[in-house]
């Protein structure tokens, strides 16, 4: 499709990098742009919004993210596991309230592919739910195991589409990241890929550069959301992404991609924008669903929500939300 906006031309089946950067620093064209995302994700969706619940099982981490509160140098984090039978116990309970179920942690080696894969496994004989896993880097054998098992979609983000960048955040080439998800595209699963906005050093034309490349590796779902600076990590005294360049991206993202599925991320919640983004071509949420006494050491930015309400009155108090934005829970 061709896009008009303010004096900008968006082909969407060839997009061009400059012409993404000039609409994303363009403040004339936002109001432009969000209606005509919000138009195409009615489109493609109506008024549904689909809602999935995540159970965030481990905060042990091998990684160095530079931004990420639970890395493997942040030696106060207190840390916790739970053991298999608990987070079975937990999807299944999570699948009662949502048809879709998220299962992420940090790289924790603990969990071997085949313990994954048998956890997996358990959930789906027991409940009629979509598994969705986040939980980085493996090999192709390990992923194939989960796969195999009955895992139906993995969320990898490719955090920021600047080499440069990439690796001076995670001390990891980019094209680890990138091979990676490669991986996990070929063997079946939807993938979920994504990045953040306003990470120190980011520029309009990598963010272009970021939307380029969840088109490149046909992502069937993208997390985008801003930057929230931990004050434990390097980055503490960096300023946080702005939430309103966030939802450009998201509603340039729509266009993009039309049918793919686009979160109101976390981090986006916690600076006050589901329901711009509902509004701005998002159209799914996630809820949390980790047993209560995990949620406060989950601790990847500041600001999330760990209060403890129990998943159906939460399920409900979303419910009433969505209805009064004319959207309807799925
Ligand atoms: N700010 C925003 N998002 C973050 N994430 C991790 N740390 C931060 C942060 N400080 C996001 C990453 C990761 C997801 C689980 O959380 O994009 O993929």
């Amino acid at each position: 499709a061709l896009y008009t906006l303010g004096n900008h031309t968006l082909d969407t089946q060839q997009p061009d990098r400059d012409i993404l950067a000039a609409l994303i620093g363009d403040e004339t064209v936002d109001a432009e742009l969000f209606h005509a995302a919000n138009t195409l994700k009615i489109r493609q969706f109506g008024n549904k919004v689909f809602v999935r619940g995540i159970i965030e099982f481990s905060n042990y981490c091998r990684c160095t993210c530079a931004y990420c509160g639970i890395n493997a140098q942040m030696t106060h984090t207190k840390r916790y596991r739970m053991m298999p039978d608990d987070l079975v116990n937990a999807a299944v309970c999570a699948a009662k309230v949502y048809r879709t179920v998220i299962l992420q942690s940090g790289e924790d080696l603990f969990y071997t592919a085949k313990t994954l894969a048998d956890i997996v496994r358990r959930i789906k004989e027991k409940a009629n739910c979509a598994v969705t896993l986040s939980i980085g880097e493996r090999t192709l054998e390990e992923y194939r195991l989960m796969r195999e098992a009955g895992a139906d979609r993995f969320l990898l983000k490719h955090e920021t589409a600047n080499a440069v960048l990439y690796e001076s955040l995670h001390g990891a080439a980019l094209e680890t990241r990138l091979g990676a998800q490669r991986r996990i595209k070929a063997l079946g699963f939807e993938l979920g890929g994504g990045f953040m906005v306003g990470l120190p050093g980011q520029t309009d034309e990598i963010l272009a550069e970021d939307l380029l490349t969840l088109v490149r590796e046909r992502v069937e779902m993208a997390g985008i959301g801003p930057f929230i600076a931990h004050p434990d990590t390097d980055l503490g005294n960096a300023l946080d992404g702005d939430p309103h360049k966030t939802l450009k991206v998201l509603a340039l993202a729509r266009l993009l991609l039309p049918g793919c599925h686009l979160p109101s991320t976390t981090a986006l919640n916690v600076k006050g924008g589901m329901k711009n983004a509902l509004l701005c071509g998002a159209d799914v949420i996630m809820q949390k669903a980790t047993p209560f006494e995990y949620r406060q050491l989950y601790d990847i930015y500041p600001g999330r929500d760990a209060q403890e309400v129990p998943l159906e009155e939460q399920y409900e108090t979303l419910k009433k939300r969505l209805a009064e934005l004319g959207l309807s829970a799925e």
